[in-house]
């Protein structure tokens, strides 16, 4: 598995281009990317980060973590998932990081998700979707979803977002139509995003 993580990371390097502002997202197998980014750093201009990890590791590897307000849009956003379908819709989170994603991804021409094998699925679901909420409608949220959608929300006690919030994970969906279930817990107060990617899905996924 690490060696196929290693391996996604890597073919990544195919989409960097000179001078590039590169959007970095978090995780595992990004951390590979951002080792193989670190021996091109005198080549881009630098990163816009999705967490406060990979800011941590971008740091360390010499490049210049740069603001998205300043620098977006971007024309290449990098990083993992913990499951992709068919369409490549996604279900990220795994690492609270989700809501700093979401925003990369948008503010991204080109999504690249890089994966192992082991996260292709035909229906997405089978990982416990993660939806980041404002701590005080935690309760509220859960009751929504378990009502709206049969799942069961489980409150992911202990882990507190880049952002302050809270993690549900809802365990038992069966995801057949991902953008109609995105645009659905969107709209409950409370909800900041949800981990399903599938209005904006990635554009190439490499499966190392
Ligand atoms: C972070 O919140 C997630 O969206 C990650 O992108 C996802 O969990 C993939 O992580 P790994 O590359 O460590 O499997």
């Amino acid at each position: 598995m690490t060696d196929a993580k290693r391996r996604a990371g890597e073919q990544a390097m195919q989409y960097v281009e000179d001078g590039m502002v590169v959007g970095v997202g978090t995780g595992s197998t990004v951390a590979y990317f951002i080792q193989a980014l670190a021996r091109r750093r005198d080549r881009i201009a630098g990163a816009v980060s999705s967490s406060e990890s990979s800011s941590t590791l971008l740091r360390a590897a010499g490049i210049e973590v740069l603001d998205l307000n300043a620098h977006g849009p971007l024309p290449l956003y990098v990083d993992g998932a913990d499951e992709c379908d068919p369409s490549r819709c996604l279900i990220k989170g795994g690492g609270a990081a989700l809501t700093r994603e979401k925003i990369i991804a948008e503010a991204s021409t080109c999504f690249v998700c890089v994966i192992d094998a082991a996260k292709r699925v035909e229906v997405l679901g089978r990982f416990a979707l993660p939806i980041e909420v404002i701590p005080m409608a935690r309760s509220l949220v859960a009751r929504a979803v378990l009502d709206g959608t049969g799942g069961q929300p489980v409150w992911r006690q202990g882990t507190t977002t880049d952002n302050g919030n809270w993690i549900l994970d809802v365990h038992g969906l069966s995801i057949i139509d991902p953008v109609a279930l995105e645009r659905e817990l969107n709209q409950i107060p409370g909800v900041v995003s949800v981990g399903l990617f599938a209005r904006r899905p990635a554009d190439v996924v490499i499966v190392g």
